[in-house]
């Protein structure tokens, strides 16, 4: 107990110092730093319109759970949401709450924990979270209150990590086998050097268990601007080993090789309208699609149903 108060007390610590890409893409605190943000967001990471659908929210009682800077959850004031937001620390809802307010929006925006949302069964229509339980200690119990504040046939729309990333294997070479440690596991490298301490990261199966109750769970990995080392992201890592890297790296082989090795993990999913009485397992898909960037890089391939 007091080990997972500590766990999370560091995740909060973490982005309490800089919200999630403040330092790299947060120019100005103002509308004008607010867009450029935002449009590199989406240019960085072009799957996220279409996976968000932020149009479709319109009218509709929506969660986001972990707003960061609130580039997304702007996109869902915007399309005309009944919106609720939160986040686990000050930080990013004092920049969502400033963003909002600058382009005349409205959000009802608190600090909450993802593990115990502060809101009712049923409350939501759509709740969203665009990376952000694998960095909470209790995935499991976060992926929980998701269903759980969500009302019958609600939909979900989440994004975590995946383990077997391009981005992962080159942190395992960079921190395991070139520091002579190459028994060391990836869940360990993903712990201590990918963003807040103790993150995770999930294989497909685990990502379906984590949303076991739900119906029409629909999983595609993406491969990421940081699998493809096409952009400035891993500032932390920076370097002579990062730097020819950048250089050298094949990207179109890696596109066609490896196009299920991306960082990222979409999921969608509903709750159940009513509970099963067959006891029917839930339709499961899984897929995957091989961008970072562009339409023609982002055709989704799916691939089975489970
Ligand atoms: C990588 S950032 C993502 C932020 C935003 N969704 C985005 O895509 O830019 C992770 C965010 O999750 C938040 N977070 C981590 N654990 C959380 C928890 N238990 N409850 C709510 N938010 C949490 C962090 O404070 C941080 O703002």
């Amino acid at each position: 107990m007091v080990e997972h108060a500590t766990a999370k007390g560091r995740v909060q610590r973490f982005w309490n110092e800089a919200a999630c890409g403040e330092n790299l893409y947060l120019f100005s605190v103002d509308r004008e730093g607010y867009s450029r943000q935002a449009a590199d967001r989406y240019a960085l990471e072009p799957f996220i319109e279409p996976f968000a659908d932020f149009r479709s929210a319109s009218g509709k009682k929506v969660l986001e759970i972990g707003v960061g800077l609130g580039a997304d959850h702007q996109r869902f004031a915007e399309a005309g949401a009944e919106l609720y937001g939160i986040d686990l620390t000050e930080r990013a809802v004092a920049h969502a709450r400033r963003r909002l307010s600058m382009f005349g929006l409205r959000s009802r925006l608190a600090v909450g924990d993802a593990e115990s949302l502060s809101f009712p069964d049923g409350a939501f229509a759509l709740v969203y979270s665009w990376g952000v339980i694998h960095h909470t200690p209790d995935t499991p119990r976060a992926a929980a209150e998701i269903l759980r504040v969500l009302e019958p046939g609600g939909t979900f729309k989440v994004m975590i990590y995946q383990r077997r990333s391009l981005v992962g294997l080159m942190l395992w070479v960079r921190y395991a086998l070139l520091r002579l440690r190459p028994f060391t596991t990836m869940d360990a490298i993903y712990a201590a050097h990918l963003e807040s301490p103790g993150t995770k990261a999930y294989s497909v199966r685990e990502a379906a268990a984590l949303f076991a109750g739900a119906a029409d769970v629909r999983i595609t990995t993406v491969l990421t601007h940081g699998d493809l080392l096409a952009s400035g992201a891993g500032q932390r890592h920076r370097g002579l080993a990062l730097t020819v890297a950048r250089r050298v790296f094949p990207r179109a082989l890696v596109r066609k090789l490896l196009p299920g090795w991306g960082l990222f993990m979409l999921i969608s999913g509903r709750k159940p309208a009513a509970p099963s009485i067959t006891g029917e397992p839930s339709r499961q898909t899984i897929g995957r699609q091989t961008t970072a960037r562009g339409p023609a890089l982002a055709a989704a391939n799916d691939h089975g149903v489970a």
